[in-house]
């Protein structure tokens, strides 16, 4: 059975820039493949420092979904802040997790990206660390010697017991969710994939269950899980208790772009 994104979650049309309250997290998914117009206008909004990357990419395909990636990312952040998206500035920790440059603004907004293929998916909210994983349901024959390697004894016995097109979808739903925390501690995949113990109910929510066997530590951070499109899976990290009825998930529009950009 194929997921279908739009059962699963209920992604909205925003008639116009949505207001991010203090305890809402909006999460954004876009499509990257666009019009060269549209890559060209987004383009506009990139600092010389993310051109100069852009025009690193061997594959033109790779160029345009980075530019597209980044662009809108700085239209969303310009719209969140009431900013121009051309004059945002980010600061990168040690491990490359890109934040807003302190000179740019003293707002607690936070925030974070993933693309895979042909989408790119976007967590923000307010004062808490956010991490976001998007991937795109690859063929997975090794799953259960991968799960072996990198999961806990607990994911990879799971992942052991089903069959192989069951794994490949759970490996991703769990892969994305320790991504997800990684991301928003920042670490990245440098910190330990075994270590972020993730647990999925009877439905197949996952959520955080132990960090290094840390309960307690877990219990601070809440999962969420998202289909953005057909052979996607994602999830989105949050260091709050917050509750599922508090996420918004929003269709990106090149028309959201606010007069300012
Ligand atoms: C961050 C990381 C997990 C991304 O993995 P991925 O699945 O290929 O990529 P995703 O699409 O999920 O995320 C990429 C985005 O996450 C953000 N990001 C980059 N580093 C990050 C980090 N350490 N933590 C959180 N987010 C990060 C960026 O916005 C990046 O987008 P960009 O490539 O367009 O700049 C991986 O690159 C990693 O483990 N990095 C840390 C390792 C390290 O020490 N790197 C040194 C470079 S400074």
């Amino acid at each position: 059975m194929v997921d279908n994104p739009n059962l699963e979650t209920n992604w909205q049309d925003p008639l116009q820039p949505p207001i991010l309250a203090n305890n809402q997290v909006h999460v954004w998914r876009a499509n990257l493949d666009l019009p060269t117009a549209e890559i060209n206008q987004l383009a506009t909004l990139l600092s010389t420092d993310e051109i100069a990357r852009a025009n690193k990419f061997r594959f033109p395909e790779h160029k345009r979904r980075f530019i597209a990636t980044r662009g809108i990312l700085r239209q969303l952040l310009g719209n969140y802040l009431q900013i121009s998206a051309k004059i945002l500035k980010f600061e990168y920790s040690d491990r490359g997790k890109p934040r807003l440059a302190a000179s740019i603004s003293d707002s607690s907004l936070e925030f974070n990206v993933s693309h895979s293929q042909e989408y790119a998916l976007y967590g923000f909210t307010h004062h808490n660390q956010i991490g976001v994983d998007l991937e795109y349901l690859r063929d997975m024959k090794d799953a259960a010697k991968i799960a072996e390697r990198f999961f806990s004894p607990r994911e990879s016995q799971l992942i052991a017991s089903l069959n192989s097109e069951q794994q490949q979808r759970i490996f991703f739903k769990l892969w994305t969710a320790k991504e997800a925390y990684l991301k928003a501690i920042g670490t990245g995949l440098t910190g330990s994939l075994d270590g972020v113990d993730i647990s999925l109910d009877q439905a197949g929510y996952p959520s955080l269950l132990a960090i290094n066997g840390n309960i307690t530590a877990a219990a601070s951070w809440s999962m969420h899980h998202c289909i953005p499109a057909i052979n996607y899976v994602a999830s989105v990290a949050i260091k709050t208790n917050i509750i599922k009825q508090q996420m918004n998930f929003w269709n990106w529009d090149q028309d959201l772009s606010i007069a300012q950009n």
